[in-house]
């Protein structure tokens, strides 16, 4: 039988030099590039990316001088004395049997510290700080500094860069009329505002030689007001293939585009259109990129013609093993990243290392080591939650013999609900994921029936993973038909009115919120705005986002912003996506009571009376531990994990992770 992924795992020859195959790890600042240990873990995380068959690796940025570092202190590479932190990093990816392109990233306005410099000083609407304009004699610097930068990348040992051309940073700062207001030779015109990228990649071209890979990451679609029109781009394409480049990466969208590119909500392989679009205007290699997930997926890209590479970032935190599985035939075994953010570049942003939600051994491969148990012990994992499940797979793989209870006939606790939301389906891949590790490991699943404390009495270690239980406010009426519980209304055992109010804006409120409104007739790109025909700048159009079915009322007591505890990368997305639907948000409201003629509010002095049909609730959850005293009083040690232990939020990402230190630690 053929192979399922021909192109995907065709190499890619550029002439000086050859890449295994068609995948490029996209760039990730991790926070491991800053950290005093932080090059023998990187070299640990890229080589075991390199060991598991990447064609080409890419860093996350290094700024090519001070004024260029996203915040104070951050990495940059503009001396030799840089080179100790690098090396070990190349070495460990050669050893691999990898490449390493070292990705050379000057923020510009986006610079969080007082020295931001940028083409005008124009303020970004997502920064507090004005930015310093250049002058031409520093503008020659800057383009010196980038060179100079990828002169001492390949003294380091790398094998290319990648000149970060998108995102809204200081090279498209210069190619957009959005942020360059200049009138000298560096701005007014497309091809002066084009002349700092494409001087940028001749002189970096000059100073490295011919056998030395350049990616230039180019935005294609800004999604953001007088950003590039798409004459402009192809002409930048065309520019930079002639300025000595030998691969151009897709960007996709502005930090300031107030357009999701990257959250679970975007469909895979959204953006491979724009790619495409280019690929006739120009010779070199095009990578396609965002929402990239799986193999089939890029296959089926890359059959298609329009993309020569695809890069996936995030999939390489969940799974440093993707290519390996897919070019053995295991794809199933893929561990698939379900785009939540919450563990990477929510952790970024708060300048936190980053790591992986479905893979906690993402960035911590020098401390989290599963090693063969030195006894192996019979262990019982009660709960097939996230939690459970990780424990149990790990356990099992470190030689203990496990048997992993649940009352309900499949694995996934409250996962399944999460995959009925839409724009979460994804979260299905990691119960399939978790369903083949627990095989292999040879976990035995008892299903269906809730464990008592006897079918755990021969065991030598108990872990519950019992999970949560949601919680019932004491509100007068609580008990009136119209109330149901948010696990009733995702399962469909209750149909939602026409009419809804939402008790509890966190996460679950507004996953329900999401459920409510969603209306099956919507695009994703005409309902942001998005424009594949390119009729005005930055590719952005009137959005029309479809109709909601019901009209949805998301209630909090607490009187901060709606919203404000989601995650840092995605929560203005939500809750863009909920405005739009004409969803209403209150804050501050207390709950007097609830009867047939609906939910009777009060929000400081004013009182009034939501006229709903169906009220849900969505207001917290307690941990669940039926088992617990039981257990205890027959004098057996049980370890708590996941929500059984604490339940403040549904938090999948620190009960996988303590699931897997549990189980590490046994
Ligand atoms: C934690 C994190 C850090 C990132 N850092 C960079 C970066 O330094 N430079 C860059 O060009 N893109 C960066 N990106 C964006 C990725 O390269 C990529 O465009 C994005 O994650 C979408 O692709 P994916 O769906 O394959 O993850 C980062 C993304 C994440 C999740
Ligand atoms: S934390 Fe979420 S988005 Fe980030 S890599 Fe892991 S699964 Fe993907």
């Amino acid at each position: 039988m053929s192979h399922p992924f021909p192109h995907l795992l065709a190499p890619l020859d550029l002439g000086f030099t050859k890449l295994a195959n068609r995948v490029l790890m996209g760039s990730m600042h991790t926070g491991l590039e800053e950290m005093p240990d932080g090059p023998a873990k990187m070299a640990a995380f890229y080589r075991a990316r390199a060991e598991g068959g990447v064609g080409l690796i890419v860093t996350g940025g290094i700024s090519p001088n001070r004024a260029g570092c996203l915040v104070k202190g951050a990495a940059r590479l503009d001396d030799e004395k840089h080179l100790d932190r690098h090396r070990p990093v190349t070495e460990a990816v050669h050893a691999g049997g990898g490449k390493i392109a070292l990705q050379i990233l000057h923020a510009g306005r986006y610079s969080a510290h007082p020295d931001a410099v940028a083409p005008s000083p124009i303020r970004a609407p997502i920064s507090p700080i004005t930015p310093r304009e250049l002058a031409h004699e520093e503008i020659l610097a800057t383009i010196e500094d980038y060179a100079r930068c990828a002169e001492l990348a390949k003294l380091a040992g790398y094998d290319g860069v990648e000149v970060m051309g998108s995102e809204g940073y200081l090279i498209n700062q210069f190619v957009a009329p959005r942020t360059n207001h200049r009138e000298d030779q560096w701005g007014g015109s497309a091809k002066n505002r084009a002349r700092f990228p494409v001087e940028i990649v001749k002189a970096i071209r000059d100073k490295v030689g011919a056998d030395f890979i350049i990616i230039f990451r180019l935005s294609m679609l800004d999604l953001v007001d007088e950003g590039s029109d798409w004459p402009e781009i192809v002409a930048l394409a065309k520019q930079v293939q002639q300025a000595g480049a030998s691969i151009i990466n897709t960007g996709i969208g502005w930090h300031e585009a107030r357009i999701p590119t990257i959250a679970t909500m975007v469909p895979g392989g959204a953006f491979a259109w724009v790619t495409a679009k280019l690929k006739p205007e120009v010779s070199i290699p095009l990578v396609a990129t965002n929402r990239i997930n799986d193999p089939a997926q890029a296959e089926a890209i890359l059959a298609a013609g329009g993309a020569d590479m695809v890069s996936m970032a995030r999939p390489f935190l969940a799974d440093a093993e993707l290519v390996k599985k897919a070019a053995e035939d295991r794809a199933g075994e893929i561990n698939t990243c379900i785009a939540c953010n919450q563990a990477c570049l929510d952790h970024v942003f708060a300048g936190q290392m980053a790591s992986c939600l479905v893979n906690p051994y993402a960035c911590r491969e020098t401390e989290m080591v599963a090693r063969p148990a030195a006894a192996a012990k019979s262990v019982a994992v009660v709960g097939a939650g996230p939690a459970g499940l990780a424990c149990a797979a790990t356990l099992a793989e470190r030689g203990h013999k496990v048997t992993l209870f649940d009352q309900h006939e499949t694995i996934g606790g409250q996962f399944n609900l999460a995959k009925k939301i839409p724009g979460k389906e994804v979260f299905g891949e990691t119960l399939r994921y978790f369903a083949s590790r627990l095989a292999k490991a040879g976990v035995t699943l008892k299903l269906g029936a809730l464990a008592s404390a006897k079918d755990l009495a021969g065991f030598d270690q108990v872990i519950l993973a019992t999970g949560i239980s949601p919680r019932t406010p004491e509100i007068p009426g609580i008990d009136h038909p119209k109330v149901a519980r948010y696990i009733e209304i995702i399962e469909g055992k209750v149909t939602a009115g026409a009419n809804v109010a939402i008790i509890g804006a966190g996460g679950i409120g507004f996953d329900v919120a999401e459920f409510l409104t969603h209306a099956h007739d919507g695009d994703y790109a005409g309902g942001w705005g998005i424009d594949p025909s390119y009729r005005h700048r930055g590719g952005l159009t009137m959005p029309l986002p479809p109709r909601s079915p019901r009209a949805v009322t998301l209630l909090q007591r607490k009187n901060s912003k709606v919203g404000g505890g989601l995650g840092l990368t995605t929560g203005w997305a939500k809750r863009a996506l909920l405005i739009q639907r004409g969803v209403r948000m209150l804050a501050g409201v207390d709950y007097e009571k609830i009867d047939d003629q609906g939910l009777h509010i009060r929000m400081g002095e004013e009182r009034q009376i939501l006229p709903v049909d169906t009220i849900v609730i969505c207001a917290g959850q307690e941990p669940r531990r039926d088992l617990l005293a039981v257990l205890e009083a027959a004098g057996r040690t049980v370890t708590l994990i996941g929500g059984a232990d604490v339940a403040t939020e549904l938090d999948a990402k620190r009960a996988i992770l303590q699931g897997t230190e549990v189980a590490l630690a046994l």
